[in-house]
C-alpha cells in the first residue's frame, strides 16, 4: 500500500508534513503582503503618552483576561460593536491584546460609548452602573498617580520598533502623564479605542466587492 510508504518513513512523512503546511501558509499569508490590509489604516495614530501608561495599566490589571479587542466578521458583532477588526488598526500594537475570553464585552470599539464619568463610577465600583455586573471594581487606580518617570523610555523603546514617535512627543512625555492618576490614564485609553476606526474605509481589494 502506498500509505504504507510514507508512514513507516518517518523522515519522508515530516518532509512531506512540512511541504503540505508550508503551502498552506503561503495561500494564508502571500495575499496579505500584496493586498495592503496590514499597512497603517490612514486613520491610526500611536498610543499618546497618558494613553500609553492607560494601556500599560490594562495589561497589567488583566482586563484582557476577561475582554476582547476583536470585532469578528460576523453580523451580529458588527451590529453590535462597530466596522470588524483589521490588521492595519493594530500596526502599533504592541503587545496585541485581542484577548480569547470574553466575560464581559468586546471593548475594540468603545472609545467615546460612555462618559468618563461613567468609566470612573464603572471601574470604581462597577455594581453602580451596572447592578448585574460581575466585573471586580478598581478602586486602588484612584489613589495612585504616576510620575511618569519610565514613560519616555517606553516610547523611546517603541520608536526603535517603528512607532513614529516624534522627539518633542517624547521630551513632554514625562510632563504630560506626572500627577495624573492611574484611573485617568486607564479612562484616557479607554476612549480611544476604537476611534481610529470611525472615519475607515477599507482598501478596494479587502472590501468584498
Ligand atoms: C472577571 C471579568 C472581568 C474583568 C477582569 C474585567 N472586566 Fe470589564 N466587564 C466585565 C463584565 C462581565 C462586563 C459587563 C457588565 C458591566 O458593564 O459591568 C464588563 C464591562 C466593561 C466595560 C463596559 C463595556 C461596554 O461596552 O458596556 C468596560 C469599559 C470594562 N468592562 C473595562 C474593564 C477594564 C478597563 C478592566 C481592567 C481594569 C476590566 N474591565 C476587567 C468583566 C470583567
Amino acid at each position: 500500500m502506498k500509505h504504507e510508504l510514507i508512514e513507516t518513513r518517518v523522515g519522508l512523512l515530516i518532509g512531506l508534513t512540512l511541504f503540505a503546511v508550508s503551502v498552506g501558509g503561503m495561500i494564508e499569508i502571500f495575499p496579505l503582503v500584496f493586498d495592503g490590509s496590514t499597512k497603517p489604516t490612514d486613520t491610526v495614530k500611536p498610543y499618546s503618552a497618558l494613553t500609553l501608561e492607560g494601556r500599560d495599566i490594562y495589561i497589567r490589571e488583566g482586563c484582557v483576561g476577561c475582554h476582547t479587542q476583536m470585532v469578528r466578521t460576523l453580523r451580529s458583532e458588527t451590529q453590535r460593536y462597530g466596522h470588524y477588526s483589521v490588521a492595519g488598526e493594530d500596526v502599533y500594537e504592541r503587545p496585541f491584546l485581542w484577548g480569547s475570553k470574553r466575560t464581559g464585552p468586546d471593548l475594540a470599539r468603545v472609545g467615546g460609548r460612555y462618559s468618563d464619568d461613567w468609566h470612573a463610577a464603572h471601574l470604581a465600583d462597577p455594581r453602580s452602573v451596572v447592578p448585574v455586573s460581575n466585573m471586580p471594581g478598581y478602586p486602588w487606580l484612584f489613589e495612585n498617580t504616576l510620575s511618569g518617570e519610565g514613560t519616555a523610555d517606553k516610547m523611546r523603546a517603541l520608536k526603535a520598533l517603528g512607532t513614529p514617535y516624534t522627539d518633542a512627543e517624547i521630551e513632554g512625555a514625562q510632563a504630560a502623564v506626572a500627577g495624573r492618576t492611574e484611573a485617568q490614564a486607564l479612562i484616557a485609553y479607554l476612549q480611544t479605542l476604537g476611534l481610529d476606526m470611525r472615519n475607515y474605509e477599507a482598501p478596494a481589494s479587502t472590501s468584498g466587492e
